[in-house]
């Protein structure tokens, strides 16, 4: 046996060192160089922050539990982008955490779904689907409507955003309770559903 065989596989501690190191190989040639690009960690033109009543809404999106049935993450293949438009790139999600982009699609993508109802589609749709798409699978959920908003939790939660990077203001944070106070959840999930993908909207 050669000695480095032996070394390796008579010290234990070695085999335990060198092991990690081999299974780490992706990580560091895969992930940790992607921390520092800036195409993953800066946005690109035309997205910003969540207002606090978009943000609001992503919180009740993660709540109900919608990426169990719908991705944002439109991959760069023809039928999808001419389905769903421009695929979605890093860019885009650098302000979501966590982000939403999923992997199971019972009903459509919603990466780009910004503008293609009006506020009214949306609203018939999240209380009774099938009201507006008669062959719908899709759960309702009414209650949105009825629950209010919860306007004191925004400051904070915007300001522990802000620690990890989200550029909001003083003003922003100062004025988030008073931006959602007394809208609805079904205000605020539409609100972030009208604000999804408009970035690269109109482009192939
Ligand atoms: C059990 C699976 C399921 C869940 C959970 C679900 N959906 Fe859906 N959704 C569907 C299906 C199927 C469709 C396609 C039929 C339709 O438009 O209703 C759809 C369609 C949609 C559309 C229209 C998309 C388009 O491009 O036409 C939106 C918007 C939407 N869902 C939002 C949501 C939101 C927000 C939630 C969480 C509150 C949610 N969905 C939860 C299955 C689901």
């Amino acid at each position: 046996m050669n000695k480095l065989q032996t070394l390796i596989e008579e010290k234990v501690g070695w085999l335990i060192v060198l092991t990690v190191l081999v299974v780490s190989v992706a990580m560091f040639v895969e992930i940790l160089p992607l921390m520092f690009q800036k195409s993953v960690t800066q946005p690109i033109e035309g997205v910003k922050p969540y207002t606090a009543l978009q943000l609001a809404g992503r919180d009740i999106y993660v709540r109900e539990g919608c990426y169990t049935c719908h991705s944002q993450m439109i991959r760069p293949f023809r039928a999808e982008t001419e389905r769903y438009g421009h695929y979605s790139v890093a860019g885009e999600s650098v302000y979501d955490r966590p982000f939403q982009w999923g992997s199971k699609r019972t009903g459509p993508d919603l990466a780009r779904v910004g503008g293609r109802y009006s506020d009214e589609w949306h609203r018939a749709h999240m209380t009774r689907p099938q009201d507006v798409v008669p062959e719908s699978i899709m759960p309702p959920f009414p209650w949105l409507a009825a629950n209010k908003v919860d306007a004191e939790a925004m400051p904070a939660h915007m300001a522990a955003l802000r620690k990890l990077g989200v550029p909001y203001t003083d003003a922003e944070i100062a004025g988030a309770a008073a931006a959602v106070e007394g809208k609805t959840e079904m205000d605020a999930i539409i609100a972030y559903l009208q604000g999804l993908g408009l970035a690269l909207k109109n482009k192939r």
